[in-house]
């Protein structure tokens, strides 16, 4: 094992080794469950073979009045388990058997008897490795839990199907998304997390501040040694007065070098001492204030700071310089939505396109939205069956659709319409419809699942809903905006072309009331060198409730943060 000569291995190749186990993972001491069971065989050409496998234990029982039992054992790497058969003269088969239980196991795979739903079996003849599970305490027993109980037991959730499904569907999104792009010629820019621009201008920002944490510890440290008094500043002064009359006296009589430097050295220290106890008198309890309000000179930047809501400003300065660009990371929006639909920290895919318009966006949109449903599809199939038979039985018919079907392409201004004829035709929506409104999640949900069936396209958005970066269009009423709305989710891209004209956009941050300062160095890409342009953000999470059917958000990320929650 981790031979010189042996020739580049694939990423998880079969390895032979020499009287060891044959399959093996490269980085570890043991086989992957997956390139056991996941073969188009299920594993029986592997018979005979010697494999040594680790997991944790599904189900397990104990046969044949206890002299063998049976485990279902699961390692993550694919939805399957692998069974495993121990006997009593192996190991003590009553921890093995407990839900939750971790093996690491060695024997022969074999071929088991007709009629069993397993292609293959592991007859261990070696445990080498028990972590114990004490089923009284253990909180995700064998039972079928709720999506929502485990998102109690967050850190142990990644042991369940389901759990475990999504994270490989989610890591397989991210994949495609890096390949989709990079494949496209798109640069991957890493934007800032912390940032000093509010991108869409909704003030739904987290602020970045560390004068909290410091006015508690002066707090803290002000009870444990209280601030000088004004009694203490005068005796330290009149410490300084007594001794610097001791070094004039000593000089006027003529003293001796020794008895001078002395006394010069003492009135030194005095004098260190005063400025000590001035400075620590100027000190104030609470957060540090000027003119009346909160002193941010004084914070961690020298300025006010945010978690960014969005990584597009800062990803088009790389746009507008080698042109075809993405980021993809996670960004923070503080607003109080209860929804299925909403986190405050989410995952965002932005790309930006220079020398592209509104049509351009679009199409680069559904091209992507496609090949991650191709992706699924090709990569992640037995996943999307587990998701199919427990969350959402259209869900592979969904990606299949969707990957070869062309989007629809409405404006706001037919989308408007049709809502309205819906209306008229006897259909009830909570909020009204009219020209003019931000549509509402039931509205798109109507224009997408009901209407259309399939993903559809809205653009050409009032200017006045959207944010004040998007192009002007020539009616000047409406900006060169579009949406994607998918079944299930409504929402899942908000994209645009940018305002590349100078004059217009100085405008539109006037209009929307913001102030320009923040923005200069925006303006700046529309006064040196500017370009048309354009890019969209794809909510990763909402991709993913897209793509598997599961109804809430919350289950999709692994650490989901939302008002009143934030696990870990
Ligand atoms: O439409 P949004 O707000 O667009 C932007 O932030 C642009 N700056 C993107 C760009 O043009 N580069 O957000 C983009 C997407 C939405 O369509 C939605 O899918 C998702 O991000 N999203 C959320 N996902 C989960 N939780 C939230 N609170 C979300 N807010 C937006
Ligand atoms: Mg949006």
């Amino acid at each position: 094992m981790g031979d010189q000569a042996t020739p580049p291995a694939p990423e998880l190749a079969a390895m032979a080794i020499n009287d060891g186990p044959c399959l093996k993972h490269p980085f570890s001491d043991r086989a992957p469950v997956r390139l056991i069971v996941c073969r188009p065989d299920g594993g029986a050409g592997l018979a005979g073979q010697r494999v040594r496998a680790g997991g944790w234990v599904k189900t397990g029982r104990e046969q044949g009045k206890g002299s063998f039992a049976f485990l279902e054992v699961n390692d993550g790497s694919c939805p399957a388990n692998l069974q495993v058969i121990v006997d009593a003269g192996v190991a003590d088969l009553s921890t093995l058997v407990q839900t939750g239980t971790c093996v690491l196991v060695e024997g022969l795979l074999k071929v088991p008897p007709e009629g069993t739903k397993q292609k293959i079996e592991l007859r261990v003849d070696k445990v080498l490795h028990v972590g114990p599970t004490d089923p009284a305490s253990y909180p995700i027993p064998k039972t079928k839990l709720s999506l929502e109980f485990l998102r109690d037991h967050i850190h142990l959730r990644p042991r369940t199907n389901t759990i475990s499904a999504v994270a490989r569907i989610r890591n397989a999104l991210a994949f495609a998304t890096h390949s989709f792009f990079q494949e496209h010629g798109f640069l991957y820019v890493h934007t800032p997390i912390i940032t000093t621009s509010d991108c869409e201008g909704a003030g739904e920002m987290f602020q970045a501040t560390t004068l909290i944490s410091e006015a508690e510890k002066l707090d803290k440290e002000l009870i444990l040694n209280p601030p000088p008094t004004e009694a203490d500043i005068e005796a330290a002064k009149c410490t300084v007065g007594e001794k610097s009359s001791v070094v004039a006296q000593l000089k006027a009589a003529k003293a001796t070098k020794e008895d001078i430097s002395a006394s010069v050295s003492d009135l030194k220290k005095a004098k260190e001492n005063l400025s000590r106890v001035e400075e620590r008198a100027k000190l104030k309890p609470g957060i540090p204030k000027k003119d009346g309000k909160i002193d941010y000179g004084q914070d961690f930047f020298g300025r006010q700071a945010f978690l960014t809501v969005s990584g597009q400003l800062q990803v088009e300065t790389y746009a507008c310089a080698v042109s075809s660009v993405y980021t993809f990371g996670p960004t923070f929006r503080a607003e109080h939505s209860h929804t299925s639909r909403h986190l405050a920290e989410f995952w965002m895919v932005e790309p930006e396109i220079a020398f592209a318009d509104l049509q351009d966006d679009m199409n680069c949109a559904e091209a992507y939205v496609k090949y991650m449903c191709q992706w699924l599809l090709n990569k992640c199939f037995d996943d999307m069956e587990l998701m199919a038979k427990l969350y959402d039985k259209g869900c592979i018919d969904r990606l299949r659709m969707v990957s070869s079907t062309p989007f629809e392409r409405i404006t706001y201004t037919e989308a408007v319409q049709l809502l309205e004829e819906a209306v008229r035709g006897g259909k009830e929506f909570e909020k009204n419809v009219e020209w003019g409104i931000d549509l509402a999640s039931e509205h798109e949900r109507y224009l997408t699942e009901d209407i259309f069936k399939k993903p559809v396209i809205v653009y050409n958005y009032p200017k006045g809903i959207k944010a004040f970066y998007m192009r002007l269009n020539d009616d000047s009423k409406t900006v060169a905006a579009m949406d994607i709305l998918v079944p299930k989710v409504g929402e899942l891209i908000g994209g645009s072309q940018r305002e590349e004209r100078y004059e217009v956009i100085q405008q539109r941050i006037a209009e929307m009331g913001l102030p320009l300062e923040p923005y200069e160095w925006y303006l700046d890409l529309r006064r040196y060198g500017t370009v048309k342009h354009c890019g969209f953000g794809l909510g990763f999470e909402r991709m993913i409730l897209f793509a598997t059917g599961i109804d809430n958000i919350r289950d999709v990320i692994p650490f989901p943060r939302y008002p009143g929650r934030a696990d870990l």
